[in-house]
């Protein structure tokens, strides 16, 4: 396979070899790495974009790290002494230049040339990289020389220099693998005599070390035509060395999507073409087995697509198993259908019921080892309001190669996403400075970000070592957050994509399974999900300027507003609920107890729908009117009256000739004529004009109290349902 990114790469390798062979010979570069982690990857990377990726030696890849817990306690000896044994050969050459850095958490943000030039300013023989806390004996500190300005205290994280006096200082007192490395180069550099033989300096301004731990908010992002660079604003300088040390790694992850070409305003991200795979359409053997755990813990709206966009990922349903954790009695129905009707496409079900009684946490633990004993290669970790809308979305995920990654995924209209770019310092939401522009898209890319959550991929090489294998119970945190902070302790980058638009996230916030057809009454929280099932398809149709909207009758407008599904599902509410008036002119719902022109209805209130149906109005039926009866306008439409009306040969057949006290009258049809009921329709007197054919989801639309005068015309057989309002009265 040859792709654009081995491109990118062929071209950067062979930038780097012309431009190092004339002139860096004389520098190495070493790092330590025993593993070949994200971090890792992100400083190799960093290395071929500036050229120099041929430079660097990495010691321990594959040996067990032995120098302890570097991320809680001291440690690193190990590094020391690594780095002793592979400088042995250099230990009398004067001018061989060596740069050690630390390998999981450093990007190279320039050449090689330009630091070893900025070193030989120092009149160095050995320059440290300088911090703002005195680490690991804090009561060192008054033994520093003083600074002016700039960071007073060493750290061991970065250095640079000359062969024979590094090669001095590393063999001029023993250390085990466990002791602290910083420990040992500080106690060298303030041993005074030992600091001037060896011309011993440290970078107190980042002139080519940026430590961030306490430096964070001495440095700004900041972009030269297409290239990010990090100015030192505190100093002046603009590093050439990032060092993500002690506490200050989200930070890194941050900058780093930006830094060392990962993204640019002109082309996006660049760092999106590593590693990344293309699965030939054609051939099904290329695509990994991925099992897709579906979890359903709360009760949530518009499943039915959930499960429908599940089933259309354009992604080999032989490459697929399915693991289903329903925790919700309400929805079992619905995915006991899913899985009888398409089961047998995928290459295994599994289902974990509302009666196994699992709990969530224990559900994700079962499907990572489901997905290890199906020998996937990875798995799809989606909530139940994760809706997938792009069905190549699995694909793209599968094809982005890394170890964890989620589609970005926003409430719409909202701020609300799959993702944080940021965390307060206890570890909770903080918006990070380019949230906005991600979630609105105005940046795309691929963002390594210290939270994601509802859907993510995850390679099942993570899940597979104890090591890397994300924790869902971590104290009393979340499943979301423990899943988060798991990756972030063990420095997994988690990454989120809008490189293209993946799908969107509905909210189950306000879901109550107790009311019949509850996803109707989800206007307000889920407009998109809302509108997508139970608007008109040709609804935008009715606003072609190119059609004339139809009347069948004189300023009788007949437009398709809602689908069938809204009118059985509306239907079925108001049987459910069934309290049908009696027909009578008393009427109790109403404020003056009477009405004139009665009729057997259910009122939208007397279901809790009255909020929902006055925000239908506004946002579906006024356009409409301002189409039909051009200059009269008002927004919101007022409307007293919104009720369904129930015509039966043996109950109410037909209603006689009245006016409406309305403005203007909407009359949705409900079922449909000839099939679902004989006769009735509407007859316009004045005009003697009657619509019969009535479609279900059209609707009419007429004036109401002078011009239309009008009647219900004789149902002969079954049942007619209408939905009436009496807009404006
Ligand atoms: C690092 O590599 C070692 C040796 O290959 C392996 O045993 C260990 O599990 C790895 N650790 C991580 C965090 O991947
Ligand atoms: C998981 O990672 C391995 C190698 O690291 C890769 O070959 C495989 O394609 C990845 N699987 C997925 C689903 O990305
Ligand atoms: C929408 O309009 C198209 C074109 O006129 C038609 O084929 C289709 O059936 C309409 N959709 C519905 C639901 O009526
Ligand atoms: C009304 O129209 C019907 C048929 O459309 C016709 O039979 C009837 O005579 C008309 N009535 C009047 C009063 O014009």
């Amino acid at each position: 396979m040859t792709t654009l990114l081995q491109f990118v790469f062929l071209f950067y390798f062979l930038l780097g070899a012309v431009s190092s062979a004339e002139k860096d010979d004389d520098v190495l570069v070493f790092t330590v790495a025993t593993n070949e982690t994200d971090g890792y990857k992100r400083y190799i990377r960093s290395a071929v974009v500036n050229g120099f990726r041929d430079k660097i030696h990495v010691l321990g890849l594959g040996e067990t790290w032995k120098g302890g817990d570097v991320h809680r306690t001291v440690g690193g000896g190990f590094k020391v002494n690594l780095f002793k044994e592979q400088l042995r050969p250099y230990k009398d050459d004067k001018d061989k230049i060596i740069l050690f850095t630390d390998g999981y958490d450093v990007i190279f943000l320039s050449s090689l040339e330009a630091i070893v030039e900025k070193f030989r300013t120092f009149g160095a023989r050995v320059l440290f990289s300088a911090e703002e806390y005195c680490w690991p004996d804090k009561s060192a500190e008054s033994r520093y020389p003083s600074v002016g300005r700039g960071k007073r205290y060493l750290n061991s994280g970065g250095f640079i220099g000359y062969a024979s006096d590094i090669y001095a200082i590393l063999t001029s007192s023993k250390l085990s693998d466990g002791d602290d490395d910083q420990r040992f180069y500080t106690e060298l550099y303030l041993d005074r005599d030992f600091r001037e033989k060896h011309q011993m300096k440290l970078d107190h301004r980042s002139e080519i070390f940026q430590n961030l731990f306490g430096g964070v908010a001495d440095v700004e992002l900041r972009f030269k035509g297409n290239d990010a660079y990090l100015q030192n604003v505190a100093y002046n300088t603009v590093p050439l060395i990032l060092h993500g040390n002690g506490r200050s790694k989200l930070v890194l992850n941050a900058l780093g999507n930006y830094l060392a070409n990962a993204w640019s305003p002109e082309e996006g991200c660049l760092n999106c073409w590593d590693e990344m795979i293309e699965l030939d359409k054609a051939k099904v053997e290329n695509y990994p087995v991925i099992m897709i755990s579906i979890f359903l813990a709360n009760p949530t709206p518009f499943l039915e697509e959930f499960l429908e966009k599940i089933y259309k990922q354009a992604y080999p349903k032989s490459k697929l198993h399915l693991f289903i954790y329903n925790n919700v009695p309400y929805h079992s129905e619905l995915i006991n259908e899913f899985v009888e009707s398409y089961a047998h496409e995928y290459k295994s079900v599994k289902q974990i019921l509302p009666q196994d009684d699992i709990s969530e946490v224990r559900a994700r633990d079962f499907a990572f080892e489901h997905c290890l004993l199906k020998k996937c290669s990875g798995l799809l970790s989606i909530d139940s309001e994760a809706h997938l809308d792009n069905q190549n979305a699995l694909k793209l995920l599968v094809e982005q190669q890394r170890g964890i990654v989620a589609p970005l995924l926003v409430r719409p209209y909202k701020a609300w996403s799959n993702f944080w770019g940021a965390l307060t310092d206890d570890g909770f939401y903080a918006r990070s400075s380019d949230y906005m522009e991600i979630v609105q898209n105005e940046r795309r890319g691929l963002w390594n970000v210290p939270f994601v959550s509802n859907c993510y991929l995850i390679n099942a090489s993570l899940i597979n070592n104890k090591e890397t294998r994300p924790s869902y119970s971590v104290g009393d945190l979340d499943v979301s957050m423990s899943f988060a902070y798991s990756n972030r302790e063990k420095d997994i980058f988690m990454y989120v994509s809008n490189r293209v638009e993946f799908g969107h996230l509905v909210s189950p916030d306000n879901f109550d399974t107790k009311l019949t057809n509850p996803d109707l009454y989800q206007i307000f929280d889920n407009k998109l999900d809302w509108q997508k099932r139970y608007i008109h398809e040709n609804y935008t149709e009715n606003f072609n300027p190119n059609k004339t909207p139809i009347q069948p009758c004189p300023d009788v407008f007949w437009f398709p507003i809602v689908t069938t599904r809204f009118t059985k599902e509306l239907i079925e509410i108001m049987e459910a609920f069934g309290q049908w008036s009696d027909g009578t002119n008393s009427d109790p719902r109403l404020s003056g107890g009477y009405e004139n022109v009665p009729t057997r209805d259910i009122h939208t209130n007397q279901v809790n729908l009255e909020p929902q149906w006055l925000y239908f109005l506004k946002e579906y039926v006024r356009p409409l009117q301002e189409l039909a009866f051009t200059g009269y306008f008002h927004d919101p439409p007022r409307s007293l009256m919104n009720f369904m009306v129930r015509y039966r040969p043996d109950e109410q057949p037909s209603l006689r000739p009245h006016h409406d006290s309305s403005t203007y009258t909407i009359n949705i049809a409900l079922n449909r004529a000839g099939i679902d009921y004989e006769g009735g329709g509407c007859r316009f007197i004045r005009y003697n004009c009657s619509v019969t054919d009535t479609k279900p989801g059209w609707m009419l639309m007429h004036p109401g109290r002078l011009t239309h005068y009008h009647e219900g015309l004789l149902v002969t057989k079954g049942t007619r349902y209408i939905m009436i309002s009496f807009v404006d009265p």
